[in-house]
């Protein structure tokens, strides 16, 4: 199959540019779109087929369900049984946003999409071009992150295309997704919210909206890498698997630490390609010489008139902050893998506001057990 690459405006996208997208999704095929978090790999939801090939082209376990995407907030009733007290406040604080809600599902959403559960995922992204294409397919499009299973996510359209190149029949290219991380999963089922996956949105900002602590599904993990164990049945699948990983070797470190700069001068004397992720204070600190790859001809390298560097620093910002670091962490991660770098040293941050999902996903990214 030949994927078309459709490349828009990410702020003004021309409607005429996106409607070969949604007659795409209309066909049953398969479309990769951004949104504000990550790119989405998305299907008709109420289309069995389209929505079996979207396991089939991602790799995906089947007992792992997908969000489904919607442009407006009446079009949320069509998949859900009822909107609870809880979510409405979500909804208007946080919607159209990165937040998705777990919700009571109705009987018209397949099986597939759910994963078989009682509950639909739902999202109304804020991305100018997701909204476009959903306004004008006017479903619901079931959308998970446009990667292939356990890669990192992809934020810009070249890494859906290393991914699935051929596989699905559109992208739509509008540049760089902003969060980078993607949406902050809640559980609004009950009377009590609980966050399946930590997002941009955060506790705080949950609490002060609700009045309510949210609870976390998962235990907190520690700064060293260590993943624990979810307390009792994941209540969300996907956070089972081993996720938004690299080839290379992750280790999350504190990259101030003196010790860190022998243990990385000792790596590059035995030969092995160190790639460092932090932020250009962190860096300087570090006193590491590795070339900054936004500095390496890249064309050269792929044309492979240009070696791959021993070693190789990609920087997110002036200083230590969870927001860029998030932001820039998945392109980071395909960057450096592909400059095959065997050991990516990533700048470990504090885990309260967004440093919360940062460190998620690079725990999980460093994970080197798929921990079923
Ligand atoms: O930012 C995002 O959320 C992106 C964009 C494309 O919207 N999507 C995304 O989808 O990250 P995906 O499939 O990679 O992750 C969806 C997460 C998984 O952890 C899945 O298990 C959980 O949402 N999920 C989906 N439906 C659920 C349900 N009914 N109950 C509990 N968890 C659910
Ligand atoms: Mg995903």
């Amino acid at each position: 199959m030949k994927t078309v690459v459709i490349n828009v405006d990410a702020r003004h996208p021309e409607r005429k540019a996106l409607l070969p997208a949604a007659e795409a999704l209309r066909k049953g095929e398969l479309v990769a779109f951004p949104t504000e978090t990550v790119y989405g790999l998305g299907a008709d939801a109420l289309n069995p087929h389209a929505v079996s090939e979207i396991f089939r082209v991602k790799g995906r376990p089947p007992d792992n369900p997908l969000i489904v995407h919607v442009a407006k907030r009446e079009h949320i009733d069509q998949f859900v049984k009822h909107v609870t007290a809880l979510a409405n406040m979500l909804l208007d604080a946080f919607s159209p946003g990165p937040l998705t809600l777990v919700l009571p599902r109705s009987n018209r959403v397949p099986d597939l999409v759910t994963a078989g559960l009682d509950t639909v995922a739902i999202r109304l992204p804020a991305h100018p071009v997701s909204r476009c294409l959903l306004e004008l397919f006017s479903g619901g499009v079931a959308a998970p992150s446009a990667n292939r299973s356990g890669k990192p996510s992809p934020t810009q359209a070249w890494h859906v295309l290393e991914d699935l190149d051929g596989l699905i029949s559109t992208v739509v290219d509008a540049g760089p997704c902003q969060y980078g991380l993607e949406s902050t999963v809640v559980d609004a089922t009950g009377d009590r919210l609980i966050i399946l996956r930590p997002g941009s949105i955060t506790a705080s900002d949950i609490r002060r909206v609700t009045g309510q602590e949210p609870l976390q599904d998962q235990k907190r993990q520690s700064v060293q890498g260590l993943l624990a164990e979810p307390i009792g049945p994941a209540r969300s699948p996907g956070v089972k698997y081993r996720h938004y990983a690299p080839r290379a070797r992750v280790v999350i470190a504190d990259i101030r630490d003196q010790n860190l700069s022998s243990l990385v001068k000792a790596w590059c004397e035995k030969g092995v390609r160190v790639g460092v992720f932090a932020s250009r204070q962190s860096l300087g600190q570090l006193g590491c010489l590795c070339p900054d790859l936004s500095t390496i001809d890249r064309v050269a390298f792929l044309t492979r008139t240009a070696q791959s560097p021993a070693c190789c620093s990609v920087t997110y910002g002036p200083d230590p902050d969870p927001v860029q670091a998030g932001s820039a962490l998945y392109d980071a991660l395909r960057l450096m893998d592909s400059y095959s770098m065997d050991v990516i040293i990533a700048e470990g941050l504090p885990e309260h506001g967004v440093g919360e999902a940062y460190m998620n996903r690079l725990k999980k990214a460093s994970e080197q057990e798929v921990n079923e």
